[in-house]
């Protein structure tokens, strides 16, 4: 079978995202399977090169993953114009500049979010990639969760009537570092090295309630630190200088009130770290990250106030799964593999650097808010030419 071959520098893969869900469940376990399969019959081979700080690491990820090719010059490696694309998962403060160097280079571009720490630089990014005119892409991996699908699943099939309201309840406990090894990296309880949950998290709501539900109006949002000293990798104290939660109210261009509440200091009481219920006058239903359940209006029960004998209805089991009918890939894989057909193909891509300076707009508008204690409307964004 015919093969063709295509170079991927992949920048920030010695970090989580990078080596987990980008490296490990996408570009080596597309490699396993032999390439991608092309519409004109031959296969896509991927031939990443690893760039990182550390070549201690990347050696030992490149030997762990059978890839022949790593470096500690992301300049030698932009300098090969036999690689096309340049991915980015690097520390958020480290994005902007990298990118901006992979357009100037002619790659085309496929980046983590947030694409930069401001809306001027994100924007700033689109410019120069539409300029260039290469192809770019931003991960926007919870649309292609198998509870998110479904959940779309059902908008798009008019289970829902009106749609009223969409709520959010997301996160889990982060360690603090002294007592058991921090569970996500320091940096991002740091406002000085790019962190803040708003930053972190926001840009997914953006794409996710913009693209399944509405697009986004206003913004209001409360953010605070809860727990203010943590220890970082190396056992060190520091001082939180960034949100780890974020209370948010949007409201959408189709009335519909959304309710997200973001934290890294609660405990789940729930089936999935999130869980995303939408009402509508016809039914409701919550997604997870996997499952999505929904209760029709014929199936909703009529509960009384009566708390002085127990619950005599059991809610959950008003409830019905939402079946898969379909096979959900890994969300960052079946990204991937949309990215590679678009830069290979010229299949269509969505979700582009543009899109991604939404993300971006979004947490810049909720920081805004919450500081100055008011709700903030969403202007539409436009890329002025430089
Ligand atoms: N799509 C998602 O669901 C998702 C989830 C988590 C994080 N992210 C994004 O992915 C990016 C990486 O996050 P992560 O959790 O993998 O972080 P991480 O700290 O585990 O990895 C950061 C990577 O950047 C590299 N790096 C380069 N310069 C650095 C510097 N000066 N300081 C620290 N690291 C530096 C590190 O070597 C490492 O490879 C972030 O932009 C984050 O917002 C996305």
């Amino acid at each position: 079978m015919d093969q063709v071959r295509i170079g991927i520098i992949m920048n920030g893969v010695t970090g989580r995202m990078g080596t987990r869900q980008h490296l490990d469940r996408s570009i080596v376990a597309i490699r396993e399977q032999g390439g991608l399969a092309l519409q004109d019959g031959r296969r896509l081979v991927l031939d990443p090169i690893l760039v990182g700080r550390n070549p201690a690491k990347l050696e030992e990820l490149a030997r762990r993953y059978g890839i022949d090719r790593w470096t500690a010059s992301l300049d030698d490696a932009l300098a090969n114009d036999d690689d096309a694309i340049y991915f980015d998962a690097q520390t958020t403060s480290m994005r902007a500049e990298s990118v901006r160097k992979a357009i100037a280079a002619g790659k085309h571009v496929f980046c983590e979010k947030p694409t930069a720490v401001s809306l001027d630089e994100a924007l700033e990014l689109a410019r120069l990639a539409r300029e260039a005119g290469v192809k770019h892409g931003v991960v926007q991996d919870k649309l292609f969760l198998p509870g998110i699908r479904k959940l779309k699943r059902l908008v798009d099939g008019g289970f829902f009537g009106t749609m009223l309201s969409f709520r959010l309840n997301f996160g889990y406990w982060v360690f603090e570092g002294d007592w058991q090894h921090p569970n996500r990296p320091s940096w991002n309880y740091r406002s000085e090295d790019g962190g803040g949950l708003v930053l972190d998290m926001y840009p997914h709501w953006r794409y996710l309630i913009d693209n399944v539900v509405s697009p986004i109006k206003s913004v209001l949002c409360h953010s605070a630190i809860h727990i203010p000293k943590r220890w970082d990798e190396e056992g060190k104290a520091y001082d939180s200088t960034a949100e780890d939660a974020a209370y948010g109210l949007f409201e959408l261009e189709n009335g519909v009130t959304a309710q997200f509440t973001t934290s890294w200091a609660t405990r789940p009481y729930r089936d999935e770290i999130g869980e995303w219920q939408l009402d509508g006058t016809h039914g409701s239903a919550v997604a997870g990250l996997r499952e999505c359940r929904a209760q029709a209006r014929a199936n909703t029960p009529m509960p009384v106030w009566n708390p002085d004998i127990p619950n005599p209805i059991d809610f959950r089991a008003g409830w019905l799964e939402v079946p898969d009918n379909e096979q959900f890939e890994n969300a960052f894989r079946a990204q991937w593999e949309m990215f590679l057909r678009h830069v290979v193909e010229d299949a269509p891509f969505d979700w582009d650097l543009m899109e991604g300076a939404k993300g971006v707009q979004l947490a810049e508008l909720a920081l805004r808010s919450s500081r100055e204690r008011r709700w903030i409307d969403v202007p539409e964004l436009v890329v002025e030419p430089a």
